[in-house]
Order: C-alpha cells, then sequence, then structure tokens
C-alpha cells in the first residue's frame, strides 16, 4: 500500500472561511490537536497577511515538533522572508508559494503575460530554496489552466528546486475524471514529474471536493490537502476526515494508507467546531449528529442484529463513543428496548409494554424522544400500580 501524505490547511484555507476568525491560543490548540491527529503537514497561515498571523504561525512552529509546519506566502521575495522569519524555529519548517496559472487569473487579476509568470514562479521557487528544503509550489486555479502551459511551467519550478507541485481546484469547479486527467497528463508529459510530489487540492462549490481529491490519488497524486469539516473559502475545502476514512472504509479499491490517527477524528472535528464557530450540520458524512443514527424501525431492527447491516464505518474507529438510535414515531420495540437497557432501567415485561405505549403516544407530537423523556416515561410507569 502506497502511503499518502495528509496536508491539512484548516488554520490557513480554513480560517478564510467567512466569520471564522481565531485567535493565537485557539491556533495553538488546534495545532496540537492535529498533531495528536497525525496529520503530515499543517498550514498554520500566511505571515506576511498581519502581524497576529505572523505571531501565530511562528508559536506553532516552535511548539509543534512531530508534524511539519508550512506557511503560505506570494510569490514574491518580501513574503517568502517574512515566512522565514516565522517558521526558522520549525523543527521541519516548509513553504507553500503560489502564483495562478488560468488565463482567466493571468490576464484579469495578474495583468501578467504566461511568460512572465513562468519567470516569476521559477525565479521565486530558487529564492525560496536558499532557505528551505522543502519548497511547495501551487499552480493556482490549475484546473482551469491549459494543460501545455502547466505542464512547462511545473517542468521548470521542478528544476529550479520544488519538492512539491500542488494542483488546486480553487473555485470547485472540476469533475472527478477531469480533475484525475490533469494528473494523469502531467504524470504523461512533464519529463521530471518523479523528482516532486504531486498534490492535490480541491474546493467543494459543486460538492465534489472529496471526490475530485480521491480521483487525483487515483492517477498520481500523493499529498491531499484539506481542512477538517471541510471548512473553508465560500463552500469550502476536501473535508479530510471524510478522504481518511473513505481511503480507510474502502481500501479493497484504494491502496492507500494515510498517518491519521482516525480515534482522533471526531475530537478534531469538535474542538474545530467549538473554537471557529462553525458547526456541522446534522447529517454530515463521518462527523456530523447523525452519522451514526438510524431512525426507521427497519434499519434499527438490522443494526441491533448486525452493526454491517447499515453501517460502513463503525463509531468506534472515528471516536465516537456510541452509536445513537434516534427513538422517533418509527422505533419499534427492539430497539425502544435496547434503549431502556443502555439508560440502566430495569423494567419487567408488563411495564415495559406500558411504556413502549406511552413512548408511542409522545411520538405522535414529538419528533425526537429524549433520554430524559424516556426517563420520565419509565418513572410514571414503575411508580405506576
Ligand atoms: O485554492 C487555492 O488555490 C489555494 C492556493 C493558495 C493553494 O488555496
Ligand atoms: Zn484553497
Amino acid at each position: 500500500m502506497s502511503r499518502i501524505r495528509i496536508f491539512d490547511t484548516t488554520l490557513r484555507d480554513g480560517e478564510q472561511s467567512p466569520g471564522v476568525n481565531l485567535n493565537q491560543l485557539e491556533k495553538l490548540e488546534i495545532a496540537k490537536q492535529l498533531e495528536r491527529f497525525g496529520v503530515d503537514r499543517m498550514e498554520a497561515g500566511f505571515p506576511a497577511s498581519s502581524k497576529g498571523d505572523f505571531q501565530a504561525v511562528k508559536a506553532i512552529a516552535d511548539t509543534i515538533k512531530n508534524t511539519s509546519v508550512t506557511a503560505l506566502a506570494r510569490t514574491v521575495k518580501s513574503d517568502i522572508d517574512t515566512a522565514w522569519e516565522a517558521l526558522k524555529g520549525a523543527e521541519h519548517p516548509s513553504i507553500h508559494l503560489f502564483l495562478a496559472t488560468s488565463p482567466i487569473h493571468m490576464t484579469y487579476k495578474l495583468k501578467k503575460t504566461p511568460e512572465q509568470v513562468m519567470n516569476t514562479a521559477v525565479e521565486m521557487v530558487s529564492y525560496a530554496k536558499e532557505k528551505f528544503h522543502e519548497v511547495q509550489w501551487s499552480a493556482e486555479d490549475a484546473s482551469r489552466s491549459d494543460l501545455d502551459f502547466l505542464a512547462q511551467i511545473i517542468e521548470r519550478v521542478i528544476d529550479a528546486g520544488a519538492t512539491v507541485i500542488n494542483l488546486p481546484d480553487t473555485v470547485g469547479y472540476t469533475t472527478p475524471s477531469e480533475y484525475g486527467q490533469m494528473f494523469k497528463y502531467m504524470k504523461e508529459n512533464v519529463p521530471n514529474i518523479d523528482q516532486a510530489r504531486l498534490s492535490c487540492h480541491c474546493h467543494n462549490d459543486l460538492g465534489m471536493a472529496v471526490a475530485n481529491s480521491l480521483a487525483a490519488v487515483e492517477n498520481g497524486a500523493t499529498q491531499i490537502e484539506g481542512t477538517i469539516n471541510g471548512i473553508g473559502e465560500r463552500a469550502g475545502n476536501a473535508s479530510l476526515e471524510e478522504v481518511a476514512v473513505a481511503l480507510k472504509v474502502r481500501a479493497d479499491f484504494y491502496p492507500y494508507t494515510t498517518g491519521l490517527k482516525l480515534t482522533e477524528t471526531k475530537r478534531t472535528s469538535d474542538l474545530v467546531a467549538k473554537l471557529t464557530g462553525m458547526y456541522v450540520q446534522a447529517n454530515k458524512a463521518v462527523v456530523g449528529r447523525n452519522a451514526f443514527a438510524h431512525e426507521s424501525g427497519i434499519h434499527q431492527d438490522g443494526v441491533l442484529k448486525h452493526a454491517s447491516t447499515y453501517e460502513i464505518i463503525t463509531p468506534e474507529m472515528v471516536g465516537v463513543k456510541t452509536n445513537n438510535l434516534v427513538l422517533g414515531k418509527h422505533s419499534g420495540r427492539h430497539a425502544f428496548k435496547d434503549k431502556v437497557k443502555e439508560l440502566g432501567i430495569e423494567v419487567s415485561e408488563e411495564k415495559l409494554k406500558v411504556a413502549f405505549e406511552a413512548f408511542k403516544q409522545l411520538t405522535d407530537h414529538k419528533k425526537e424522544v429524549t433520554d430524559d423523556d424516556l426517563f420520565t416515561i419509565l418513572m410514571e410507569v414503575q411508580t405506576d400500580t
């Protein structure tokens, strides 16, 4: 099985989510949890963007020892110098340079010709290489770039010293087969491509960030970038917990491993949600409140007989303590009895029948019956003579 590197950008791209503004302490807490989670690289921020970000990146670089800490920089000398100042205390510092390569970005945003973009990228990668051993270069908006131009610029920046080439789907525009094709094309058309690691970075505007990341891996990418809970610009980035669990659960199809400690998934997700204020929706894959909840009677019965009937991910795998049978109007006797047992209350068969009827009446006007409701019902039937 080949090893896929996980590059977490919760603290940089994730923090670019509208309304999210983490202070240094909060960033440090998340960084420590990311280290426990086992990500290979964490992008701590963009030091040239503000004094606060510089300080936070520096604090993280000085604290985190087991994960490579990286920082974002534009292809300008002052950004690279500032990033070095923030990162030089890190155990494994690396830099992430980016420059757009799509006609739309080069024409309207950069107002540069493709040749100028090529020269700037090459010059700044060599400059960064004087300080950093690991230099990642990203072709911003790669998925809307001309493939031949992309192949040429990649060859040149690898010659200049880039060790990682990242091909972002910056605006979440691509589809899995198209994105996969781009990686395949680079593998086949860039002569020195094997001297660098290929990385994918997907945004979720069309809801395909995770699928696109997996397609990239199938076509030669060995680094996946994303964020916890999929937070990030606009509709967010690829959700790392979804990518990691997909690779694990479908190892028959994806022969790759990651260094993630999946049992830390839920804790990491909860921490990021709490500190960013970006709470995950109930039906979010892997970490949502309902991810292991079964409401219909048939599903509940199946899960109680054998969890694999309706569960492809075990709660234990991702650090969720117990599975959560939600009791509602579709629930049957079997699930009800089990829940009562889980609450630690002993009732006779006769009283259980009465309690079940009371529960059914309650579900007529209450969608979800809580543990507190059940306690009340059970206490009432217990005291009934
Ligand atoms: O989405 C993107 O293109 C980025 C780059 C800075 C890598 O986040
Ligand atoms: Zn991005």
